[in-house]
This record gives C-alpha cells, structure tokens and sequence, in this order.
C-alpha cells in the first residue's frame, strides 16, 4: 500500500512508520518540523508543514491509498506552543481529510482516544470527537478510529518528575485504568489499513491505579515514592485561570481533573507491562 502517516514524528507516529516500512509499505511521512528529531528510516519521504494551513497540506495525499493521521498537539504540561487542541487537532485532521477526499484516497484511520463520560466534555476530547464527525460523513472512503487510553509514553513523563524529586497526584489516585504502549497503538492503525470501519477501543494488558501508576515511576528509579496530593478541583481552577493565557495547557489541566477521577478501561492489547517499559526507559537513559 502507500500510506501517508500523519504526526510521524509523534510517539504513535513512529512506531507506524516502522510497521509499514516492515510490511514493505511506501510510507510518506507528514511532519511539522523539517528537520524531526531522529530519523524516519530509509526510503520514507518526507513533507513538512503545518497542518492547521491547509495551504499547506495542498497535494499532500496524492497517489496514496490511505492515511494514518497520529496527528494532534503534544499532550504535556508545558508552557510551549499555546494554541489549544480546538485550534490545533480539529482543523489540522479536517484539513487533512479533505485533501485524503480530493485525492480519493480509500482509506482514513484517525487516533483519537478512549472516552468516559466524566470526562467527554473537555475541550482536549472535543477537538478529536469534531474529527471523528467528520470522519463519520465521509462517504466515499472507510474511516477508522482507533481509541486508546493514555499511552506508555505520556506515562514516562512521571519518571522526568520523580528523577526531580517528586510528582503531582490528582485526587485520592484510586481510579483504574490500563494505559497502553504506543507500539500496540501503531499495531491496531496497521490491522486496521485492512479491515472495516468503525472503533477501536484499545488499552494495555495490566490494570493499574492511577497512584500505582506514579509509584511505579519513583520505583524504576529505586527511590521512595513522594507524592503532592492536589484535589480535582485545584487543578480544575488552576486550568480555568491559565486558559486566556496558555490555552493548552488550561485544556489539558481540566482533561487531567476529570480523568484522574475516572476509571477509562478498554480491551487488553500486548504483553509488556509499564513496569518493564519505564526499566526499558531508565536504562537508555544511562
Ligand atoms: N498521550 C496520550 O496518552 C494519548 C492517549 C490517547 C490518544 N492520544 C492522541 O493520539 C494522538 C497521537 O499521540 P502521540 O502521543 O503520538 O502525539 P505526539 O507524540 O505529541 O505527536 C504528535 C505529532 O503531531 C505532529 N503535529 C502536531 N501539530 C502539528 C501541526 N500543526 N502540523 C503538522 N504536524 C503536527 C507532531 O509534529 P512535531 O513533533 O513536529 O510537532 C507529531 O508528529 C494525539 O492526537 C493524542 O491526543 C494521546
């Protein structure tokens, strides 16, 4: 097949990349940067822009048969780029959409993520549900949606706060949940190049608290788990005050307080456990 993967220098994004390569697939990579950090692999090409443009995403699907878009703004607490996941994820993945209709691609397979009533509502699931719409009114191609819960990746951010000393625990951290590896994610967006439409809810093989979660970080590193409790609702106010300033992150901060209160399961997908994941991290590290 050739495939355009979009946000192929994210986490999901590479490991798509890899499992087409291996298939043998011709992979055109979509990336925001020029120049992504770490290679793609031999015989990828290449096309940088900024999706939200959708000047420049002119041509970008033709002669592919199906995308993969992992495309959406970096889910992490910082104070960089500021536009919101509304401004970001929607229209970059519609802008995407409509040049895979133009360029009668048959395929479109879209990361959104697992949903829980709680926490529907919150603009960070909004911007992913407005493409899933869109999506669902594309008749002349298969769409696909693939749901995970949070990735081993976003997870990994606790080991950079325990290396530091200690990490934020969002209420009592008794809500469940089986975060999965990215690498399973990858694998669901390749099957399903070759099935039918509709959702695929995936999560990882071990069901963990939200506080096991973040003890299991402070254990990677052999050190004694120092937790800062912050109730829902701090965290809630805090994401309202930042919103008019830091948009994004006020998003992601009222995300983070209704999901730490929610337990978000889906079907077990893969073998490794995130504690072999954060030993696997720790170790390149050193
Ligand atoms: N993190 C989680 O736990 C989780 C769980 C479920 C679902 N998801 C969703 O799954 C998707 C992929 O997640 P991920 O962790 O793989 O994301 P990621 O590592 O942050 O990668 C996102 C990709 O999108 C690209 N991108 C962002 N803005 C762009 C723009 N304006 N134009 C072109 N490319 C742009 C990035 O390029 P640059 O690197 O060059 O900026 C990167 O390649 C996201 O929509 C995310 O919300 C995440």
């Amino acid at each position: 097949m050739r495939v355009l993967v979009a946000g192929a220098s994210g986490a999901i994004g590479r490991e798509v990349v890899a499992l087409l390569r291996a298939r043998g697939d011709t992979v055109r990579a979509l990336v925001h940067r020029r120049r992504p950090a770490g290679a793609l692999g031999e015989g990828v090409e290449l096309r940088a822009a900024d999706a939200t443009r959708p000047e420049a995403l002119r041509g970008v699907c033709e002669g592919v048969d199906a995308v993969v878009s992992c495309l959406g703004a970096p889910v992490a607490m910082s104070l960089g780029a500021r536009a919101s996941y509304l401004a970001v994820d929607a229209p970059a993945n519609a802008a995407l959409l409509d040049e895979a209709l133009r360029a009668n691609a048959s395929r479109f397979i879209y990361v959104s993520l697992h949903v829980e009533p709680a926490y529907a509502h919150t603009a960070y699931v909004r911007a992913h549900e407005l493409v899933v719409d869109r999506l669902r009114r594309a008749d002349t191609l298969t769409g696909t949606v693939i749901r995970p819960t949070g990735l081993y990746s976003a997870m990994a951010d606790f080991l950079g706060l325990a290396r530091r000393g200690f990490a934020p625990l969002v209420g009592d951290g008794q809500a469940r949940t089986n975060p999965v590896h990215e690498r399973d994610v990858a694998a669901a967006c390749v099957e399903a190049l070759g099935g039918g439409p509709g959702d695929v809810e995936l999560g990882g093989p071990e069901v963990l608290t939200r506080r096991q979660i973040v003890e299991l970080a402070f254990a990677a590193l052999g050190k004694r788990p120092r937790l800062v409790r912050l109730s829902p609702w701090l965290m809630r106010t805090m994401g309202t005050l930042l919103w008019p300033l830091q948009p994004r992150l006020g998003e992601l901060m009222h995300f983070f307080a209704a999901v730490a209160a929610t337990s978000a399961l889906a079907p077990a997908h893969g073998s490794m456990r995130l504690s072999e994941y954060f030993a696997e991290r720790v170790a390149a590290r050193s």
